[in-house]
């Protein structure tokens, strides 16, 4: 099937790298030529790491770099696709932008789907003419290691486009699981208000970013701790996510922690501003608590 990802970030190269690798021809979209050319690089060093470990050939991860095209006009990306991957920024004006766009330039028949981690799906589905062949496709980072696909059904999507989307995520080695359209679906329904809780742990003083980390790594089995996890997944990203769920269900514990919306607003965005929790310096594994939060 001929697969047209949208958004050369964080997600949008693991997703167009799974599907490479899985045989299908991927056409890679975004606006910024360089970011394409990031994603280009990102997919390679990520290959160059499976073929280290011996879980992919090099002539697989040369044919499937082969099958990866990239292209700076969402119009003519989409015009032969079969599926549509959006997986640009976590906000729902752009998104329903996007999703107008693919809607009036893919193919009848093609079916449109969302990485979105908490937008309603059927929003998205309504800016379009074809709401039954929209629906959630939540891969999690880094999507060439985590196993799951969340399935995302909008309040129209049809049985039939489910299941393709169900056999495909199969068919590329992911186990997806079907989950009904709320603010959150399940993953960021539970994961965001345990990060959530942990920023303000941090922010009464209970314990520091590596006490709380370290509970959690060691007495929960989570191989990273939440703060690290909030820089990894990105902060802001995390603050969008609460918003949507303090917006959809209007609870205030789902209300984001003064401190999360402090870091934010000051663009301590976490891995990839190079400080969040954490700071990163590029290029090297080094996890050492930001200056702000060192005792
Ligand atoms: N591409 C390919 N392989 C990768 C990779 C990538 N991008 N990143 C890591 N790997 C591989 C490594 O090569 C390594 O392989 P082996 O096990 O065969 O040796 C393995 O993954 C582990 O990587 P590392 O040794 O570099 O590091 P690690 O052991 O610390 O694991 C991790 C890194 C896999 C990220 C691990 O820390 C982890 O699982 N963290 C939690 C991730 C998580 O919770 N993700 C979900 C976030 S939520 C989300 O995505 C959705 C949302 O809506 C917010």
């Amino acid at each position: 099937m001929k697969i047209t990802v949208v958004g050369a970030g964080q997600m949008g190269n693991g997703i167009a790298h799974v599907f490479a690798q899985g045989g299908h021809q991927v056409t890679l979209v975004d606006i910024a030529q360089a970011s394409l050319d990031k994603a280009l690089a990102t997919i390679t060093r990520n290959m160059d790491r499976q073929v280290a470990k011996g879980t992919l050939a090099e002539a697989d991860k040369t044919a499937a770099l082969k099958r990866i095209t990239t292209l700076t006009d969402t119009a003519a990306g989409v015009k032969e696709a079969g599926l549509v991957v959006e997986a640009a920024t976590e906000n729902t004006d752009l998104k329903l932008k996007i999703f107008r766009d693919i809607d009036g330039h893919a193919p009848e028949g093609c079916i449109l789907a969302t990485n979105t981690s908490s937008i309603s799906i059927t929003k998205i589905a309504a800016a379009t003419k074809r709401p039954e062949q929209v629906i959630g496709m939540h891969f999690m980072n880094p999507v060439p290691v985590m196993k799951l696909v969340e399935v995302i059904r909008g309040y129209d999507t049809s049985d039939a486009v489910t299941r393709a989307i169900m056999d495909l995520s199969r068919a590329i080695g992911k186990v997806p699981v079907e989950v009904r359209d709320y603010a959150g679906f399940v993953s960021n329904r539970v994961l965001m208000p345990m990060i959530n809780e942990a920023i303000e742990t941090l922010f009464q003083g209970v314990g520091g970013v590596e006490e709380i980390d370290t509970v959690m790594k060691l007495g929960m089995a989570h191989p990273m701790g939440p703060l690290q996890l909030a820089d990894f997944i990105g902060l802001d990203t995390c603050l969008a996510i609460l918003r949507v769920l303090h917006d959809g269900f209007g609870q205030p514990k789902y209300a984001p922690c003064p401190l999360l919306v402090q870091m934010v607003t000051a663009g301590k965005l976490g891995v990839k501003s190079g400080e969040g929790f954490y700071s990163y310096t590029a290029g090297t594994k080094e996890l050492k608590v930001a200056p702000a939060f060192a005792s």
